[in-house]
């Protein structure tokens, strides 16, 4: 199992979102992002810049209220990003993650996975879904700490390393 540690500034986020979009576009299946990390720890901000990358023009507005905002990718894919904090019940979250989302080469992007974790990798593991989880921790008020866990390897970002692994 591989670690490393990245101390992340708001400057550094196209690195860590470009080996996102690097995953995605590689991979024909469904890619799911749990995005796990308290209150302003940089998940819709991570969303945002992987968005830009993928060339999305509409706006990225925080899906707290809505739960779920669409935006459309190239060949009728679509990303969809989803906000747990509101959420209550796996009734209702069952409502929202339903089999029209995990289809095609989509991408769901999913902020407070870790409110559902055990409902949630029940239901995302299956042989088209591939599942990564970015956890986020405040370090200072203009630094967070990002790690990237994928397929039982965990990649850490270390601080200067611009090695782009
Ligand atoms: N890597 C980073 N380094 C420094 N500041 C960051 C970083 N990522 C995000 N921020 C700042 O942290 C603030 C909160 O970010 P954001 O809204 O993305 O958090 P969040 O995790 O989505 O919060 P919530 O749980 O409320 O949805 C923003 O002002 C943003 O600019
Ligand atoms: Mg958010």
């Amino acid at each position: 199992m591989k670690v490393n540690s990245k101390i992340v500034t708001l400057e550094d986020l196209n690195k860590i979102a470009s080996k996102i979009v690097q995953t995605y576009n590689k991979t024909n299946k469904i890619l799911v992002i749990g995005l796990i990390g308290d209150l302003g720890s940089g998940k819709t901000t991570l969303v945002k810049e992987i968005a830009k990358q993928l060339n999305v023009n509409q706006p990225i507005i925080s899906p707290t209220f809505i739960i779920d905002r669409e935006y459309k990718l190239k060949n009728n894919n679509i990303m969809h990003h989803i906000d747990l904090y509101r959420l209550e019940t796996e009734t209702e979250l069952n409502e929202i993650i339903t089999e029209g989302l995990i289809q095609n080469h989509n991408l769901i992007l999913i902020e407070w996975y870790d409110r559902f974790s055990s409902y949630l990798d029940k239901l995302f593991d299956r042989n088209d879904v591939k599942l990564l989880k970015v956890y986020f921790e405040h370090y200072g008020e203009f630094e967070r700490v990002i790690k990237i866990v994928y397929e039982n390897t965990i990649i850490k970002h270390k601080p200067n390393d611009n090695s782009n692994q």
